[in-house]
């Protein structure tokens, strides 16, 4: 059933994706409204896609829920549920930063059995199916995930993001600031999907960030898990209030940093 998911996920995030890039007008895109604070911003080209992905899932498969970042909540009946991100990174979308990416999961009685995530400029693609791996796929192939070994604490190359909120970035940078002098550098590069794809990849040591909405993160957290990497929140499960991931010979000591500073 979990690959049946993945296949649906593929077909429609890759549809999804050739919208976003065939409709995206040459410079900066226009913001259609702000959501959580004045710089959270949503374009027309979000709910379009948004509003793709649901069609096509839910014509096919009616009776399943569907969550997503700029629509209303479906409450289905069959146990599925699709936790969508139409455009993660719709600032860089805005700007014509290429790292912008669609993210589509599929939970199965509130546990997510597989997900999909799209790069959307470079046609990159991340699955994951739970228990059977995941994969990267590029113009070369599909490519096994096993997150590499990491280096040491004081080496490790840390991504992360920054909440739309004034409080909660108040907060971000604070904790930040006291965790930069510890570690090789940070990288912010504006989506937080494609990021946590990364650590899988070994483009990053390890991940953290507060704020994070199940969309945001849900697909590519099975991407990282079902690569080895550990995902952990504040005191337990990932959630809004945090998360990260690491690898596992290095994740006990990185998660006591990430909460010793402050996060
Ligand atoms: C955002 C991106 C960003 C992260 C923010 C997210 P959006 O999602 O993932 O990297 O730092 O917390 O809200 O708004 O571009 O879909
Ligand atoms: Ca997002």
């Amino acid at each position: 059933m979990s690959a049946n998911l993945l296949a649906l996920a593929s077909d429609v995030g890759r549809e999804s994706a050739d919208f976003v890039r065939r409709t995206r007008p040459a410079g900066r895109v226009d913001v259609a409204a702000t959501k959580s604070s004045p710089t959270d911003a949503v374009t027309e080209i979000d709910r379009a896609s948004e509003q793709l992905i649901r069609e096509r899932i839910l014509d096919l498969r009616p009776d399943d829920g569907f969550v997503g970042e700029e629509g209303r909540d479906i409450l289905g009946t069959s146990g599925v549920e699709w936790i969508v991100d139409p455009i993660d990174g719709t600032v860089n979308f805005v700007y014509d930063i290429p790292c912008y990416a669609v993210s589509i999961a599929a939970a199965v009685d509130g546990t997510v059995e597989a997900g999909f995530v799209i790069d959307v400029p470079s046609r990159e693609e991340w699955s994951a199916v739970r228990g059977e791996g995941s994969w990267r796929t590029d113009g070369d192939g599909q490519h096994r995930l096993t997150a590499p070994d990491p280096p040491v604490l004081g080496h490790l190359l840390v991504g992360t993001g920054f909440h739309y909120t004034r409080e909660i970035r108040t907060k971000q940078a604070e904790a930040m600031a006291r965790m930069l002098p510890q570690v090789r550098d940070i990288r912010r590069t504006g989506s937080a999907a494609l990021n946590i794809c990364d650590v899988a990849a070994g483009r990053l040591d390890v991940y953290v960030e507060q704020g994070l909405m199940p969309w945001d993160r849900a697909a590519a957290g099975l991407v990282a898990t079902e690569a080895g990497l550990v995902l952990s929140g504040l005191d337990g499960e990932p959630d809004e209030r945090l998360v990260m991931a690491a690898h596992p010979a290095i994740s006990e000591e990185y998660f006591a940093l990430v909460r010793a500073c402050g996060f």
